[in-house]
């Protein structure tokens, strides 16, 4: 199995990917390599071929589900994760949706529940200001993964990727890759 790290993203406007290329650069940083696939252009079952996988995901359309993502929810429910590491990135707008915020996030761990995998990269609700999010706990203190605002916060991102990708080694999530 390989050590590289697998970043699987769905956009319609580019800041997930854009996300995900700063998450690249941040662990390339620590020394370790991260490949990107945008899911609309990926067979999903190339997300087999990695032990550490993180997955960045928008929310569209009062929490909704970015399309790409959306089309293949069954198909990644019925993936085999077991053994494999899973850290989830979700793109949103507290204060336009803040009812819904980053809710798609919260979907994609949903639909990974039965898969077998293990989730890192839970993150504090701190610092953000919305009233409901599928994404976050019963007490509103964390989110099931990084919530990034490129709207309303997009000067807190590099700094929000750079503590994530650190406390994702602090994890030890690598030291299963
Ligand atoms: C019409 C519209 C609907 C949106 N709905 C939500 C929403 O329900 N919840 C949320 O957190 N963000 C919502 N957003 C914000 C987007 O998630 C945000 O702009 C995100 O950065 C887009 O990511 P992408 O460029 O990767 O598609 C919405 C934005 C627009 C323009």
């Amino acid at each position: 199995m390989s050590n590289t790290i697998g970043l699987f993203y769905g956009t319609d406007t580019s800041n997930t990917e854009m996300v995900g290329q700063k998450i690249q650069q941040q662990f390339a940083e620590l020394g370790s390599t991260v490949e990107l696939h945008d899911v609309k252009d990926t067979d999903i079952e190339t997300m087999l071929n990695y032990d550490f996988l993180i997955l960045g995901i928008p929310t569209w359309d009062f929490g909704g589900i970015q399309s790409d993502w959306e089309d293949i929810g069954d198909a990644l429910s019925a993936l085999d994760l077991s053994g494999k590491t899973v850290a989830l990135y979700g793109l949103g707008d507290q204060f336009g949706y803040g009812d819904f915020f980053v809710d798609a996030m919260g979907w994609l761990h949903e639909k990974l529940l039965n898969t077998g995998a293990t989730f890192v990269g839970q993150w504090s609700t701190e610092g953000y200001d919305f009233e409901a999010s599928r994404a976050a706990n019963a007490d509103k203190s964390e989110f099931i993964g990084l919530a990034i605002d490129e709207d309303q916060q997009f000067d807190l991102t590099d700094q929000r990727v750079e503590q994530w990708v650190i406390q994702l080694y602090a994890e030890q999530a690598l030291a299963a890759a």
